[in-house]
């Protein structure tokens, strides 16, 4: 018999305790072993819980740490702390640790890798990015004789549910999140879907991965798709790409350029095809070249699939054969003005004689040459002006930007999204 503990008996955690009853025999013959859920912490006592847990529930995690016979700790609380030291304490006492927190792995992977080593116990995170998507093992196992060299991914199911809904029913926005809430996609404070924080700390962990060196999700450069409009979503469409939150990473020579960033991706992308709250991941390695994973990346039972088979695999784990931290390169993250893409602009000009040679005036002086310009509605004497240029520094586009908003026929520069033409 294992015994385990589970922290926190939310979305996942009281998925967790199901799938462990429903797939009882399964996972009990595969694995020569019963797995027991002996404790399970929680904030509220108050709360009614199911009956699956009954007589087990504490709020104290001491009876947790302190049991000799727990021997994994599995972590599904959520948030900074008190869940870090409770994984701290977990390792120190010789517990196996399994987690879903992308916020603790992202920002203190390094310190509990190193405290799972010297304890001699396994710390898996399978959970943590993309939900249900196998990916972390993967990497680690099956693509270990790659060199990766580039990784796309949608890996938000919130913003590309909402994406979804913009693009296909064009909803706004605002409708389109708060039906993403109802649906249970958004994390408790969805600022950190829309603004792209969710995806950057699974991005800076799938990076670590990939490239062998620890990247944190302070590092990735990042925005969010708060500020795109409908406008933008249907102009894309016409010029033959959709936009999607992506997040990317990719080896340049000593340096990771790493970043999420909304992109119109050429229609033929793979990513174009993932829709709803789906996630992918593209990967690209020198030997077995493209491959990609796609699933459903958040949910109580996608999510507690990738869980429970962490437990599974520290049980196995406790006769040696663990995964210890492959950060053994040090490499730094690009500044992202050295980035080089293609970019998509709208602006909002003043519909008179010379304003578009003015702008692209500023654009030659930057080095940066157009591949198409378009003039969309005038009204009023506003005119819409769509522009997308060839590969460009984005630095040099920042500093053509900075001088256009500066003449006074601009009314607005709306938008300045990167452009993906490779299929
Ligand atoms: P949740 O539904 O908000 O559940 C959190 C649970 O933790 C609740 O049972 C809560 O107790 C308990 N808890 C919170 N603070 C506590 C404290 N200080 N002491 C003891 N218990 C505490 O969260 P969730 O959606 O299951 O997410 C859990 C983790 O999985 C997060 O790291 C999340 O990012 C990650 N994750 C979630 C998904 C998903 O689809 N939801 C997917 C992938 C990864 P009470 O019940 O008493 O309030
Ligand atoms: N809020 C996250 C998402 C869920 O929308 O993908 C799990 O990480």
């Amino acid at each position: 018999m294992v015994n385990i503990a589970v922290l926190g008996l939310g979305t996942v955690g009281s998925g967790v305790v199901e799938l462990l009853k429903l797939n009882e025999d399964a996972i009990s013959k595969r694995l020569g072993d019963e797995v027991c859920v002996k404790k399970v912490l929680v904030k509220n006592l108050e709360k009614k819980r199911s009956e699956l847990v009954e007589g087990k529930v504490t709020d104290n995690f001491n009876e947790i740490v302190e049991d000799e016979d727990i021997m994994i700790v599995v972590e599904l609380m959520g948030g900074e702390e008190p869940a870090l030291t409770y994984i701290k304490q977990a390792l120190i006492s010789g517990k196996h640790v399994v987690t879903a927190n992308k916020e603790i792995i992202s920002k203190h992977g390094k310190e509990l890798f190193n405290l799972a080593e010297e304890h001699d116990v396994n710390l898996l995170f399978e959970a943590s990015v993309a939900g249900g998507i196998p990916i972390i093992r993967p990497m680690k196992n099956c693509l270990a004789a790659n060199k990766i060299e580039k990784i796309m991914g949608i890996l938000n199911g919130t913003t590309n549910y909402i994406l979804t809904q913009m693009t296909d029913e064009n909803k706004s926005f605002d409708v389109a999140l708060d039906e993403a809430k109802i649906e249970g996609y958004a994390e408790s404070d969805p600022t950190d879907d829309i603004k792209g924080f969710d995806a950057a700390r699974k991005i800076a962990i799938l990076s670590s991965i990939a490239f062998n060196t620890r990247i944190t999700s302070d590092k990735v450069y990042t925005e969010g798709i708060d500020k795109l409009d409908l406008l933008d979503i249907e102009y894309a469409k016409e010029l033959g790409y959709l936009i999607k939150l992506v997040a990317m990473a990719k080896k340049h020579e000593d340096k990771v350029e790493v970043s999420v960033v909304p992109i119109l991706l050429n229609k033929e992308h793979p990513l174009c095809g993932v829709n709803g709250p789906f996630n992918a991941i593209v990967l690209e390695g020198n030997a077995v070249g493209r491959v990609m994973f796609y699933g459903q990346g958040a949910g109580k039972m996608p999510t507690a699939s990738a869980v429970v088979a962490d437990i599974m695999a520290a049980v196995r784990s406790d006769n040696g054969n663990k995964l210890y931290c492959t950060c053994y390169n040090e490499l730094d993250v690009m500044d992202p003005g050295l980035s080089r893409t293609q970019f998509y602009i709208r602006l909002r000009v003043k519909d008179r004689p010379g304003v578009l040679s003015k702008i692209s005036g500023a654009m030659a002086e930057n080095e940066i040459s157009l591949s198409k310009v378009f003039q969309k509605h005038t009204m009023n004497g506003t005119a819409e002006i769509v522009m997308v240029t060839y590969e460009v520094p984005f630095k040099n586009l920042q500093e053509a930007l900075e001088e256009i908003q500066a003449y006074k026929q601009i009314e607005e520069i709306a938008s300045v999204i990167r452009v993906e033409e490779e299929s």
